[in-house]
């Protein structure tokens, strides 16, 4: 392996996911990350898409769901899932209601109101923002994604699929009318997309339409993440076995998924030389056997160390400063 050569990713990139096991460092590290790109003279919007959000906690700074200003060249959003899902549906609202009759409206309403709670909403409502922003990055050089711990992730990243198979079901209702499910099959994973409108009368048509532009939309973004020169995958983990462990697991779903993987940062390294004796000695050895083990299961990917830090890192300064170990030799 070789040390991981943030700078080049942040000059290169166009996207950038930060993922990893819950509580590894992730914010920090998309913080540090965006700030030194945004430092390199790069525009970058840095993205939380995890429900419980950290990312104002470490600026030390409100966010939220517009983007804010956090430094020069440096702005930050925080997309609220549940936000999402009613802009979602009101925005499914008013594209069908154009297109359905009075009755069906009524069963449009319960759907609606069924598909709020239904697993897989909130997904299908993140999906949708984040494939937007992917899609359509304004005057960003560089999009950075803070991701929610790494399952979840990656049930994000077989985007289409799901999306298919829930707005499936917020359709079923609508099967009833056999044209619209000709149409709707097209929707399928799997089947061309790219001829949606073979078949079906025109309401139909006009019903399933923004549903593929979706599709494409989705199908974009994921072109954009297997895309090794405009995007990878950073993941963040400890030396720690459960991290390790899963870190691994989500690589291999990467690989499968064909969503290139950037490196890894190894966090809350000890320093050499730490304790000379007794408890921290000990767990200086186990670390070192853990790292050990890092380096052969990640043998081809490239690594970099951060040192655990004396404190938390919460603020503008402190950031920028563990930013530096970002890219130090
Ligand atoms: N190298 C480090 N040294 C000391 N403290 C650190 C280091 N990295 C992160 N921390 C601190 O650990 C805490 C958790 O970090 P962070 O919020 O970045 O983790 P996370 O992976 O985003 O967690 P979650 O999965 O909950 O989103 C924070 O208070 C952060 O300041
Ligand atoms: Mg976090």
């Amino acid at each position: 392996m070789s040390l991981l050569d943030t700078e080049k990713l942040l000059a290169e990139k166009s996207l950038l996911m930060v993922g990893g096991k819950g509580g590894v460092g992730k914010t920090t590290a998309a913080s540090a990350l965006a700030l030194r790109a945004s430092e390199l003279g790069r525009r970058v919007l840095l993205v939380s898409t995890d429900p419980a959000h950290s990312l104002a906690d470490a600026f030390d700074a409100r966010i939220g769901d517009r983007e804010t200003p956090l430094a020069e060249n440096l702005a930050g959003l925080e997309i609220d899932p549940d936000a999402e899902v009613d802009a979602y549906l009101e925005r499914v609202r008013r594209q069908m209601a154009r297109h359905i009759s009075p009755v069906q409206r009524d069963t449009l309403e319960r759907q609606l109101k069924l598909s709020r709670e239904s697993p897989g909403a909130q997904e299908a409502a993140l999906l949708e923002r984040i494939s937007a922003l992917v899609d359509d990055p304004g005057d960003r050089d560089l999009l950075i994604f803070d991701t929610a711990p790494t399952g979840h992730t990656l049930r994000l990243l077989s985007l289409p699929e799901i999306m298919s198979v829930w707005m499936e079901g917020l359709l079923q209702q609508n099967r009833r009318s056999e044209k619209l499910g000709e149409v709707l099959a097209h929707l399928t994973p799997g089947r061309d997309l790219d001829s949606p409108t073979a078949g079906g009368d025109e309401r139909s048509r006009a019903l399933a339409e923004p549903l593929l532009e979706r599709q494409g939309r989705f199908r974009r973004t994921r072109r954009c993440l297997q895309d090794n020169r405009r995007s990878g995958f950073i993941f963040v983990l400890t030396a720690e076995r459960l991290p390790i462990l899963e870190t691994a697991r989500a690589v291999e779903n990467l690989r499968e998924a064909k969503i290139p993987v950037a490196g890894l940062l190894v966090n809350r390294v000890l320093p050499d030389g730490v304790g000379e004796g007794g408890f921290l000695r000990a767990r200086k050895e186990r670390e070192l056997r853990l790292l050990q083990d890092i380096e052969q299961r990640f043998a081809d990917l490239d690594r970099r160390h951060l040192p655990l830090q004396p404190d938390d890192i919460h603020g503008l300064d402190a950031l920028r400063r563990f930013s530096r170990l970002l890219h130090s030799p």
